[in-house]
């Protein structure tokens, strides 16, 4: 990798939707890396429970960063070590709410990396704020009437309405 390669990281998941938890995560990277892409994880088994298609959530996260160009949404299906591969990435990132999120967190960087070596699993720390925010929750509390406006950007919260109000 030569001195002006760009270091590029993965912020892989589900965002359906992307919440203000993820975006505060996908900023924080730009402090190690100079390209994060949010990549969001498909495949025909989970695409039928998601409330979002990945499309809707890859054009959600692109108009919450439309404001920097550093950060953009891709889909992607199959084994996320590929998909880091084929866009050179060397970092994967992942957010660690609490201590339960720990094991399964560690057992994916594991098995990423027997995968790939090439690739390090990044955990980063969310504001306090957002330590309890989930995107099922946001889910479950947008579906039964209850305000989400703090938990997700303006388009995100558009979308929602439109979802559950019609
Ligand atoms: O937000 P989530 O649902 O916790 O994200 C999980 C995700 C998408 C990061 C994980 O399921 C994943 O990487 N899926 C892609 C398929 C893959 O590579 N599986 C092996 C992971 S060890």
């Amino acid at each position: 990798m030569s001195p002006t390669t760009p270091v590029v990281a993965i912020y892989p998941g589900s965002f359906d939707p992307i919440t203000r938890g993820h975006e505060d995560i996908a900023r924080r990277t730009l402090r190690v890396a100079d390209e994060v892409i949010i990549a969001v994880a498909h495949s025909p088994s989970t695409d039928k429970r998601n409330l979002f298609t990945p499309d809707e959530r890859v054009q959600l996260i692109n108009e919450v960063f439309a404001d920097d160009d550093r950060v953009r949404a891709e889909s992607f299906g199959g084994l996320l070590v590929d998909f880091a591969r084929d866009r050179q990435a060397i970092f994967v990132i992942r957010g660690l709410r609490a201590i339960s999120d720990f094991e399964y967190e560690l057992q994916m960087a594991q098995m990423n990396h027997e995968l790939w070596p090439e690739i390090e699993t990044l955990f980063l720390v969310p504001e306090v704020d957002y330590s309890f925010l989930s995107s099922s929750l946001v889910r479950e509390v947008a579906s039964l009437g209850g305000d989400v406006s703090r938990f997700v950007s303006p388009p995100v919260l558009a979308a929602l309405k439109e979802k559950f109000d019609g």
